[in-house]
């Protein structure tokens, strides 16, 4: 596991010190959110002591300065994701991106939006809202490895007028086809946005080499702070979007008969935006950079791998996920005979962070994981084959002491 240096960059992050419950922690909740470099931290004091104002509006010193930031924090995402700049609209978060879409896309009665069973709540609910104007909502299955069936985009009626799928999955870790599935998706006259809160944080990422029409993503689970998200729009197909909210700064011109609105991404940025939430989103970008998306990917991969070697020698343990053709460090599991929220109390107890219950994904927990709540250990790069060790020693002890293997 050498593609990039860990105990280097462990340094870089304050909490990692933190004892919990009198022992070191162990941070395995990274696809809840992840933990800040200070690097991202110290930016974020910076920002307010030297350039706090409210870009685009004023042209005093400081709005020149903020506006800059602005500016550069979504060049900054652009080039991550291989985008054109304006193409990049700021929201709050991935689930905001999917509903801004979802009130923003041209979707009528009776046009199918093909969605999965692989997918976090936040990339079905808005879809379920469209049912009330007759909009049909198909959900993709998955097999037994927990990969998604292919033969429905290749069967899919002409009526789909939107397909949609997370990149990876937060609970089976699946990584999906993207790009072969937004091939088969465009053939058929669909437009493709790829949920992708998982997958940019850990691989890189390219929109042009995916060809998806959009992605979602949240900065807060790629090292930046919390509140600041991006939904990229390919703008070739811009026009063919509504509006989402409306007020200040979305629009070109406005008299009380005749409003000209923005161009994008302005027209989907209403109001005072999250500025300081862009800027410390550009410099955790600045940080993945420097480790470089390869490494990134290559370690996570390496961490996935001995996860699952690991945790597979422990009898009296369920485990869902690391079966699919491709896979990130997201580990589901159950120890038969308890419930998941007593197995995350009782790893609590020794300092280890991973998360319980349904992963905001219930239909895919239930139905096809067929469970009532799962545990969770979802990895990133500040994570050692050490921590995993004392995971699993843990782990163990808490099958032999409560468990019914
Ligand atoms: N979507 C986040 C998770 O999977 C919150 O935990």
């Amino acid at each position: 596991m050498n593609s990039l240096n860990v105990q280097r960059l462990r340094k870089d992050f304050p909490i990692l010190k933190k004892k919990v419950n009198g022992h070191n922690l162990i941070y395995f909740d990274s696809a809840a959110t992840s933990q800040k470099p200070k690097q991202v931290i110290d930016g974020i004091k910076y920002f307010y002591e030297n350039l706090n104002s409210n870009p685009l509006r004023s042209i005093h010193y400081l709005a020149e300065r903020a506006t800059e930031a602005y500016s550069d924090a979504r060049d900054k995402v652009a080039k991550f994701i291989n985008a054109a700049p304006e193409e990049i609209v700021f929201v709050r978060n991935t689930t905001e991106a999917i509903n801004l879409l979802s009130f923003a896309l041209p979707l009528a009665k009776d046009d199918i939006v093909a969605t999965t069973y692989l997918e976090h709540h936040s990339n079905l609910l808005p879809w379920f809202n469209l049912r009330n104007k007759g909009v049909m909502v198909e959900i993709v299955d998955v097999d037994k490895n927990m990969d998604l069936d292919l033969s429905y985009y290749e069967d899919m009626s002409e009526k789909t007028k939107l397909v949609t799928l997370s990149h990876e999955s937060n609970v089976s870790g699946t990584i999906n086809d993207a790009k072969k599935i937004s091939r088969i998706a465009h053939k058929k006259g669909a437009m493709v946005l790829v949920d992708a809160a998982q997958s940019v944080p850990h691989l890189p990422v390219d929109v042009k080499e995916l060809d998806v029409d959009f992605l979602a993503f949240s900065g807060h689970k790629m090292l930046g702070p919390f509140g600041i998200g991006v939904l990229y729009v390919r703008k070739s197909i811009s026009n063919q979007l509504s509006n989402f909210l409306s007020g200040g700064e979305m629009i070109k011109s406005v008299r009380l008969n005749d409003v000209v609105y923005a161009d994008l991404p302005n027209r989907f940025e209403a109001g005072t935006q999250n500025i300081e939430g862009a800027y410390g989103l550009g410099l955790a970008i600045d940080y993945l950079n420097a480790i470089g998306m390869r490494n990134v990917e290559k370690y996570g991969h390496a961490l996935a791998l001995e996860l699952f070697e690991k945790m597979g020698q422990i009898k009296g343990l369920e485990i869902y996920g690391g079966k699919s053709r491709n896979f990130g460090a997201i580990a589901a599991f159950n120890v038969k005979g308890l419930h998941s929220h007593d197995v995350a109390y009782f790893l609590d107890k020794k300092g280890i962070a991973i998360r319980s219950g349904f992963h905001c994904a219930q239909p895919f927990v239930e139905d096809k994981l067929r469970v009532n709540g799962a545990c969770r250990a979802s990895l990133y790069l500040y994570n050692t084959s050490h921590e995993i060790d004392t995971f699993c020693g843990e782990l163990k002890k808490i099958v032999n002491t409560y468990g019914r293997g």
